[in-house]
């Protein structure tokens, strides 16, 4: 729905920006504006004015800059719509009357809502139903009980056209079926018959929580193995977004939106307790998405399958949300271990280690330096400049000019570093994390202590340190900190350190550090056993993901999960000739 023109001016005029500013910030008169301090950001000193006349309030400090409308859809977290009817509330304006045109337009809307809803409790009653049976049994092997398909309002098309019969039975006219995607009316043969069949369904739901569209999945190997609504009248794939209304709660209280690839690993994550899990719907990730998303939350985390399609599926989204970066508004990458999508972490691994993985999510600016430097060697002075010359270029598609100068000042930075420390290969494998399981707990506490207590000798082994990912969440956030800390002041002492630190994380790590402490080692013994723990620790989570990866493998025996398999059995002899060699 969109407002006539006239209609958002004459809200702005009869509003004044400042009134309703003055209900969430303090503001002083100065002059002809207002200033107070930016409720976009934390800050001590004011930097935030508002102008009446102009109707435009901006921060000088975050760049924050905006309407009336856009102060209430930033603050409140609203989309447009209900910013603007929030707003025509407050001013004591009527939303306007549609046009004639509109409101037919909205009563064939009405009419094609109630046929998805009576499709949609067609295949809810069949998936309850002897008939559905199969269905039944394929979700129980896939962990969905009857409670999560209730929630998610899952069903089963069952075969035989079953669905026209019934609803040619409730006298509802089958082009309009045919419209919806529902059924196929093939006029040259003059057949008619089902869309779906023999398919688990999943429901998509608007953000009103109205049915608009079906993703149907074959329960045996199959092509499509997921079918999906055409676009019609009610369903544009590009806007929506699978389960944003179960969503929507938990991301706006957690500030906080996981974007996944698929229908399975949205509902297995809502299972285990991530409410805030959403998908596109089998499309690369549109900015319409991105934005309604930006609504919601600041940062949503993207975290695709871990493998090949999935990581190129991340890097588009990080391409598509570059341009219309904002202050305050980006993106987030957790990046899963090969051959896992989150269905698989939560089922195979565990909620708290997929829990670290969101928790290890890489910045945007992170994530463009890594896409950047993938595969280059560095260590000529042309290869150096093309390097500063790409990310020169994509810096450029940034549009808002506050963030595309801290990126700038960012990427100079570190050039700067690369060229001072004549970093000679990347690669992505750096990138993608090595998990620890729950079972080298104790490796992975010893060597944060060692981190903690010899951050200068440690300095020099900081990348292999961070590549690992430590089995719990309070600990692998601690090993974040102790990362940035280091990597901020490569010079910082272990005092300043620990104060950096909060006491209650400390506490994890007393005996560790109790022991260190005690033990007085020269900088060569430390490496050594640095080295050491870190191989140490490497073995175990390369031994852990073969385990996995063989258990994935004995249920579908493919070529390429043997290669996998192949190449980490490869991977860890090669960790353990190295560390016979420290040995
Ligand atoms: P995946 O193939 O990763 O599916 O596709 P999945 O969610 O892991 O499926 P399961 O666990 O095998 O059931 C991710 C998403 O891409 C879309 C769907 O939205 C799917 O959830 N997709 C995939 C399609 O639309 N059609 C397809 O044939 C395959
Ligand atoms: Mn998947």
């Amino acid at each position: 729905m969109s407002f006539p023109t006239a209609f958002l001016d004459e809200l702005r005029s009869r509003l004044a920006l400042s009134d309703v500013i003055a209900k969430r910030v303090k503001l002083t008169k100065k002059g002809r504006e207002y200033t107070g301090l930016c409720p976009f950001h934390h800050e001590k000193t004011a930097s935030f004015t508002v102008n009446n006349e102009k109707g435009f309030y901006h921060c000088f400090g975050c760049g924050a800059h905006g309407d009336i409308i856009k102060f209430m859809m930033d603050l409140e977290k609203l989309p447009f719509i209900e910013a603007v009817e929030r707003l025509a509330d407050m001013a004591g304006l009527k939303i306007p009357e549609n046009s004639p045109q509109q409101k037919q337009w909205q009563q064939k809307h009405t009419t094609l809502l109630k046929i998805m809803e009576e499709a949609c409790r067609f295949f809810q009653q069949n998936l309850f139903s002897p008939t559905g049976a199969t269905a039944q049994q394929y979700l129980s092997r896939r962990g969905i009980t009857p409670d999560i398909a209730k929630n998610f309002r899952l069903g089963y098309a069952p075969t035989g056209s079953k669905l026209t019969t019934y609803l040619k039975s409730k006298n509802i006219p089958l082009s309009d079926c045919a419209k919806l995607g529902l059924i196929v009316n093939n006029q040259q043969y003059g057949s008619v018959h089902d869309y779906f069949y023999d398919r688990v369904m999943f429901p998509i739901l608007n953000r009103q929580g109205k049915v608009i569209a079906f993703g149907g999945r074959i329960m045996q190997k199959g092509e499509p193995k997921y079918l999906n609504s055409p676009e019609t009248e009610l369903f544009h794939k590009g806007e929506q977004l699978y389960a944003l209304k179960h969503a929507t709660p938990t991301i706006r209280q957690k500030n906080e939106a996981i974007l996944v690839e698929g229908y399975m690993d949205v509902i297995s994550l809502h299972a285990a307790g991530f409410t805030n899990a959403i998908a596109p719907l089998g499309t690369a990730l549109t900015e319409t998405q991105i934005r309604l998303l930006w609504t919601l939350c600041d940062e949503p985390i993207i975290c695709f399958d871990g493998d090949r399609a999935g990581r190129g599926a991340a890097i588009r989204a990080m391409k598509r949300a570059l341009p219309i970066l904002t202050p305050g508004k980006s993106l987030r990458f957790a990046w899963l271990p090969d051959g896992l999508d989150p269905d698989d972490m939560i089922k195979k691994r565990s909620a708290e280690e997929y829990q670290s993985v969101l928790s290890g999510a890489h910045s945007m600016i992170e994530t463009v330096w890594n896409f950047l430097l993938e595969g280059r060697s560095l260590n000529t002075p042309e290869r150096l400049a093309k390097l500063e010359a790409d990310a020169h270029e994509i810096v450029l598609e940034i549009q808002d000019k506050t963030v595309q100068n801290y990126y700038k000042k960012a990427f100079k930075k570190y050039l700067w570093a690369l060229d001072k420390n004549k970093k000679k290969n990347f690669s992505f494998q750096n990138v993608v994390p090595i998990l620890i399981p729950q079972s080298g707990l104790s490796e992975a506490k010893m060597l944060l202590a060692y981190l903690i207590c010899y951050p200068k000798t440690c300095e020099k082994m900081i990348e292999e340190i961070g590549a690992l990912h430590f089995p719990n969440v309070s600990l692998s956030q601690m090993a974040e900190q102790v990362i940035t800390e280091i990597l901020n002041n490569p010079t910082i002492s272990s005092t300043d350190l620990q104060n950096a630190l909060e006491p209650t994380d400390l506490s994890l790590l007393k005996d560790e550090l109790e022991m260190l402490k005690k033990s007085h080692r020269s900088e060569l013994e430390i490496i050594r056993e640095l080295r050491e723990r870190i191989s140490d620790s490497k073995i175990h989570a390369l031994k852990a993901e073969i385990q996995v990866q063989t258990e994935i493998y004995s249920q579908e025996p493919t070529a390429e999960k043997w290669a996998q398999i192949l190449s980490l059995k490869e991977s860890l002899k090669t960790e353990m000739e190295k560390q016979a060699e420290i040995e």
